[in-house]
């Protein structure tokens, strides 16, 4: 199949694109940075140099595909998220969103993976885990994000070939992991939690996150939504021990920072982002027949934390 990734420079795109080629897939990947090329060459990719903001080669490119999945979006991670900030992530994504639906032709595509976030459906609660069909009142990122959401759920309204994935907390070896655990752990500084909070927490290998995406484009159906999470919610303090753990630390500090004092240092976006619960079902993706290389953190967190250590050494 040619699969076209945007994004797949990324965090989550970079796994994708191995499990892609893996897969036995003609990748393609669109990347607005031409030093990018040959890395992503020597893996057996093609690479389409363009920017989703500006017109070019990549619109005719698109409509040549089987599939694209869609995982570019303005950057998010490591700042203070400011409401001014937030606001024009949202006004960048929607962009994106637009530019991207204008350029594909739904006659010619055979699906569009769409991927959002399960902070576009908000808070959980912590009593059962929700599936696609809680009611959405976006918290975090949600309220940032929904705007594209809504714009893709008319475009797929009006035939655009196309399904909504919802992530929930991706875990690899870099990134979030690399800055909330792994680096503070290895170098015996205090890991920082939020006083007063363990909300739920529903964590996917970045593995099975690529390969649940990969795997929609067949088996899930234009015009439904799925989250991506694996089979098993828990409080984020359960995951940060079992890392602990695993990371061989026995004295781990901590540091609890109190609320009033994340919203200054990190912004209301995400202290929001950090104190919902995130207690979700991935049954709906499960029926479609996906099977998990690791379907809970207890198989997932050994591969990711051995990972990075190589990274270390
Ligand atoms: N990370 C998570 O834990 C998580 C969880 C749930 C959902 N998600 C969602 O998954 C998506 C991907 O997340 P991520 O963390 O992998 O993102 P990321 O690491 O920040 O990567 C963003 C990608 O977007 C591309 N990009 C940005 N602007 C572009 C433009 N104008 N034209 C073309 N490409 C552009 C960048 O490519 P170049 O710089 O190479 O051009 C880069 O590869 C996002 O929508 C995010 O909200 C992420």
């Amino acid at each position: 199949m040619n699969i076209l990734i945007t994004g797949g420079t990324g965090y989550i795109g970079t796994v994708l694109v191995e499990e892609s080629v893996k897969a036995g897939h003609n990748t393609y990947v669109l990347t607005r940075n031409r030093e990018k090329s040959e890395a992503l060459e020597k893996q057996g990719v093609k690479v389409i140099v363009g920017d989703i903001l500006q017109d070019g080669q990549w619109q005719q490119k698109i409509n040549d595909m089987d599939a694209v999945i869609h995982l570019a979006a303005p950057p998010t991670w490591g700042k203070k998220v400011t409401k001014k900030v937030a606001l024009s992530y949202a006004d960048g994504h929607l962009e994106l969103t637009k530019r991207l639906f204008a350029a594909i032709d739904p006659k010619h595509l055979k699906r569009l993976i769409f991927v959002g976030g399960t902070s576009y459906f908000g808070d959980s609660g912590n009593e059962a885990p929700r599936t696609e069909s809680f009611q959405a009142e976006p918290k975090g990122w949600g309220p940032y994000i929904s705007p594209s959401i809504k714009y893709a759920k008319e475009k797929i309204a009006e035939g655009y070939p196309a399904s909504i994935v919802f992530p929930a907390q991706i875990y690899g070896p870099s990134s979030w992991m690399e800055q909330l655990f792994f680096q503070p752990l290895y170098t015996n500084k205090p890991i920082t939690s939020l006083k007063g909070y363990s909300p739920y927490f529903s964590p996917i290998h970045i593995e099975d996150c690529a390969r649940a995406l990969l795997h929609l484009i067949e088996k899930g159906e234009i015009g439904e939504d799925y989250i991506i999470s694996d089979l098993q919610p828990l409080k984020s303090t359960v995951f940060r021990d079992e890392i602990i753990k695993l990371m061989g630390v026995r004295n781990p500090k901590f540091r609890e920072v109190p609320r009033w004092l994340c919203q200054l240092l990190l912004g209301p976006v995400l202290t929001e982002y950090a104190t919902a619960h995130t207690n979700f079902s991935s049954k709906k993706l499960q029926e479609t027949g996906f099977k998990f290389r690791y379907p809970t953190y207890i198989e997932g967190l050994p591969q990711v934390v051995d990972a990075w250590l190589k990274l270390q050494s």
